[in-house]
């Protein structure tokens, strides 16, 4: 998908997105799936749009300069969590105000207890877009499984995550363990 620029990233990158070219066509990926997933669940048309302006923003500032990451997150974040609030403050300043849609990106490298569908599916396209460059025939298996088995994947998604933070021995955000909780009932 060509990563072209529209005011409202519904059809393309934000004019003001920050982004090298290989994180722009990975943007463009995740943008790719999660619009078949929402096509293959049979989603109206405005809800199709937020899922791809989700998926837009998601990543917009990832290689903005720390100073800017900061400057719109509000708040001095550790580098996993940074680039995603930055996004979403940068999104509503812009006039983005789709509560929804601003959750999901802030959150989407750790997770959120709160998120229905729209932050559950960009969580999961942004782990599950097929260029990454591991577990690649799982993935794909994961990816094609999502609109009918929407759960079982992000749990598979959430373990597959967590197991590469503990092999990375990083430790999880607050964030993250509230999410996880919320799927091991
Ligand atoms: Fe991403």
């Amino acid at each position: 998908m060509a990563a072209s620029r529209s005011e409202t990233a519904r059809d393309g990158l934000p004019p003001w997105a920050v982004v090298s070219s290989t994180r722009a066509a990975h943007i463009g990926r995740v943008v790719a799936l999660l619009d078949a997933w929402a096509e293959a669940r049979g989603l109206p048309a405005g809800e199709r749009a937020r899922w791809r302006q989700a998926g837009w923003l998601h990543d917009a500032l990832r290689d903005a300069p720390q100073e800017e990451l900061e400057q719109w997150s509000g708040e001095v974040a550790s580098r996993g969590l940074i680039h995603g609030p930055a996004a979403a403050a940068r999104a509503r300043a812009e006039g983005v105000t789709d509560a929804e849609v601003l959750e999901a990106v802030a959150y989407h490298t750790v997770g959120h207890a709160s998120w229905g569908d729209l932050g559950l599916a960009l969580y999961a396209a942004d782990f599950l877009e097929p260029e990454r460059p591991f577990a690649q025939a799982e993935r794909a298996e994961l990816a094609a499984r999502f609109p009918d088995e929407r759960d079982a994947v992000i749990r598979r998604v959430i373990a597959m995550r967590v197991a590469h933070a503990e092999r990375k021995g990083r430790a999880l955000r607050p964030e993250t363990v509230a999410f996880i909780a919320r799927w091991e009932r």
